[in-house]
């Protein structure tokens, strides 16, 4: 986010007519509250929810009557900067009112969560980040960006680019996954995509890079949980994506729930001032996580809500989510002297930037026949991309004997209810899609012209139909049974402790593969499972994840070989639960894991994740050679050939790794530093070239220095992290 001489002379003038209560107005986000319609207090409803006295439905029934308050009154005084939701008439409504009824008459920024498409819903982060297509990535992002303009919302709570290593954490399924170098490339894509086309105000939104910093680093992958780490594992694994999205140009910027060190993200300044602001040079604002300005009490970190906004603001929190801490506090702060007034015009000055940055002063409001058209349905081409993005992002983890693809007169009995949900396609934070969009796996299949009986059988929760099973098995040629989680299993709050399949998935596997029939088994999930039964006895695994709307057509597209599959891991899988967290990209120890006892393994599951970062099959196959790796006084000229061994056009991701054998801190065993996506014909061959930079292959030490080190390092290349050609390298010097 750039703004020109005159964006910023409009909004210093802006400011210097402001008064105290109007700048901290500014600072105030609200989101539509529940009111009425029910005989406890909501806080109350949510704890019957949670703990089953309240069935869901009935919950629904309730808060479809419930009237919202929205707030008007307070944005009429001047109070409320920025409100939550994605309708696009109620946006133009309360727009109005700040526009035209307020002093000033300063626009609302309007916020909501797009984390992966809003109505033209795409994969998951962790499934599209899969695909390794840099382009797709800001594709996707920009679709996203006229559909979230379409209704109202001109501020996306995206990307999340939290990297991940522990699976058992829920919000995994919105990220990139567990490597720095492929969030911090999607992380690009998606503030290019979001924001870069200014052809109209339309077309672009500001973007929230998130959650500001190491959420996901959480203790035992249980969500808001406390993170630590050395200043050298922030900086080299934590930062790098963030790093990315700021000098991509990221407008603002949303602070984490966890303490990291011992001070919450939301109150640190060393984060939140030293380095993302001064560092990297955030040009926007930062708001807070919701409700998390008042969560620092109970962190433990300030005795009262007035001194957790005091410390928020003064750390450079400059938008607060939902607490009214800022609106009820900040005044009597700053006339006690406790929070100079410099600190609230900064945070005011970086918020009117970004509304004058989005056009919000010439445009506030939503064209009318822009409402309308999306009233009529989804633009063709954005079901086309959400398609292509699904299509892209599938892993095939296991073939056995070539039962994929099928063909298209074999006769299938498809098992499992995920595979005949709509409600399932589109995974955790998906809030804008409407079910007439979603293509479950039966209606992809049918689609396709498949013949196909449907059998539930059983699924994520409940029991196993028996009679169905037998049924299932005695009917089809072939059987293909989806398995995996639920939405409400994925995303935010759904740390588990347990990963492998949950209910009686893994059984209803079992019996399926008794029948003797070939079995193709479909996983459906928002987070890498822990599958060391699966991995041993199922011949045919395929990774289809959460993949949006389209999740139905890509899939039999798929399964029928109209696509080949060509994506990877984001994230490695484990063999089992207490295997996490794990990752490719760790360090050696002293004692690496190995056949003698006195190694770092365990006595009862295997170390290693039974498929690694970056493994993924096709329906053709690649072979590796004559890796070359030649110094220049810059950078390393690294080549590797890549030739397509099978009888099918495919898409092959190539993928760079390298090792500092030895350092001033212990470093990972690889590093992914580079990779290219591209497609061969049958017997094609490639030759692959990669520039590692010299400048790239350094680290940051604890005191967050970047250091280059002459010495001895590895190159690998390969189609996954595990089977890699490999070269040793002597740098004598980095300058
Ligand atoms: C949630 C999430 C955050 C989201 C925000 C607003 O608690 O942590 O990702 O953007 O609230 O919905």
């Amino acid at each position: 986010m750039k703004l020109t001489d005159a964006q910023r002379e409009q909004v210093e003038s802006l400011l210097s007519l402001m008064t105290l209560d109007e700048k901290i107005g500014q600072m105030n986000q609200e989101s539509p509250s529940i009111v009425g319609g029910f005989d406890v207090p909501f806080s109350e409803l949510i704890e019957m929810l949670t703990d089953g006295r309240l069935p869901q439905k009935e919950f629904e029934k309730i808060m479809a009557t419930a009237k919202q308050d929205f707030h008007e009154d307070d944005i009429r005084a001047g109070l409320v900067g920025s409100v939550m939701g994605n309708d696009p008439r109620k946006a133009n409504e309360l727009q109005k009112i700040a526009v035209e009824e307020t002093r000033l008459g300063i626009p609302l920024i309007i916020g909501f969560d797009v984390i992966h498409g809003l109505r033209s819903v795409y994969p998951i982060a962790i499934a599209e980040a899969g695909s390794f297509d840099d382009a797709l990535f800001e594709e996707t992002a920009r679709m996203a960006a006229r559909e979230s303009r379409a209704c109202g919302v001109c501020w996306n709570f995206a990307p999340m680019i939290d990297v991940a290593r522990d699976a058992r954490w829920g919000r995994v399924s919105e990220g990139p996954g567990e490597d720095p170098c492929l969030a911090s490339r999607f992380a690009r894509a998606k503030i290019r995509g979001l924001q870069n086309d200014r052809s109209s105000t339309e077309n672009y939104v500001a973007a929230c890079t998130k959650h500001y910093v190491a959420y996901g680093a959480c203790e035992g992958g249980r969500d808001y949980n406390t993170t630590s780490m050395a200043v050298s594992q922030l900086y080299n694994v934590y930062l790098p994506a963030f790093r990315a999205a700021v000098e991509e140009g990221a407008a603002t910027a949303m602070a984490s729930f966890n303490d990291l060190n011992g001070v919450p993200c939301t109150v640190n300044e060393y984060t939140l001032r030293d380095i993302l602001k001064g560092e990297f040079g955030l040009e926007g604002f930062v708001v807070s996580d919701a409700n998390a300005i008042k969560e620092c009490v109970i962190h433990g970190i300030a005795e009262n809500d007035a001194g957790a906004g005091i410390q928020a603001a003064k750390a450079g929190m400059d938008m607060d989510m939902g607490t009214h801490i800022y609106r009820d506090h900040l005044r009597k702060a700053v006339e006690e002297g406790k929070v100079p007034p410099a600190v609230i015009d900064e945070a005011v000055r970086r918020i009117l930037s970004v509304k004058v940055w989005l056009g919000l002063f010439e445009r506030p409001y939503v064209p009318e026949e822009v409402i309308e058209a999306y009233e009529k349905g989804l633009p063709p081409a954005h079901v086309a991309l959400a398609r292509r993005a699904a299509e892209e992002s599938v892993v095939l983890l296991k073939n056995e004997g070539g039962v994929l693809p099928l063909k298209k007169d074999a006769k299938i009995s498809l098992v499992g209810t995920l595979a005949g949900s709509a409600d399932e396609v589109c995974g955790a934070w998906a809030m804008g899609w409407k079910k007439e969009d979603c293509v479950s796996i039966l209606d992809g299949l049918n689609k396709a012209g498949g013949n196909v009986a449907y059998y539930p059988c059983g699924g994520p929760e409940g029991e196993l139909n028996a009679a169905e099973i037998e049924s299932a098995c005695a009917e089809g040629d072939v059987i293909v049974a989806v398995v995996g989680e639920t939405v409400s299993m994925t995303g935010e709050a759904s740390s588990k402790a347990n990963i492998s399949l949950p209910g009686r998935q893994r059984e209803l596997l079992q019996r399926l593969l008794a029948s003797g029939k070939p079995v193709v088994t479909v996983l459906m999930n928002g987070r890498p499972l822990a599958l060391q039964w699966e991995a041993e006895h199922l011949p045919v695994l395929v990774e289809a994840w959460h993949l949006g709307i389209q999740m139905g057509n890509a899939l039999a597209a798929v399964l029928y070989g109209v696509v080949n599959p060509g994506a990877k891991l984001a994230s490695s899988f484990p063999a089992v639960s207490g295997q996490c967290p794990v990752y490719y990209n760790h360090p050696s120890t002293g004692r690496p894991a190995g056949k003698s006892k006195f190694t770092s393994k365990y006595l009862d599951a295997p170390w290693e994740p039974v498929f690694p970062f970056g493994y993924g099959l096709s329906y053709t196959s690649f072979a590796y050679s004559g890796l070359r790796v030649e110094e220049q006084p810059a950078y390393l000229d690294i080549s590797v050939t890549v030739k397509n061994t099978g009888a099918r056009r495919g898409t092959e991701v190539a993928q760079l790794y390298m090792r500092d054998v030895a350092a001033s801190l212990v470093r990972p065993v690889k590093e992914c530093k580079d990779y290219a996506r591209f497609e061969l014909d049958p017997g094609e061959e490639k030759t692959v070239r990669f520039t590692l930079q010299k400048r790239d292959m350094g680290f940051y030490n604890n005191d967050a220095a970047y250091v280059l080190e002459p010495g001895a390092f590895v190159i690998y290349v390969g189609g996954n992290s595990r089977d890699v050609l490999e070269q040793e390298i002597e740098i004598r010097s980095f300058s």
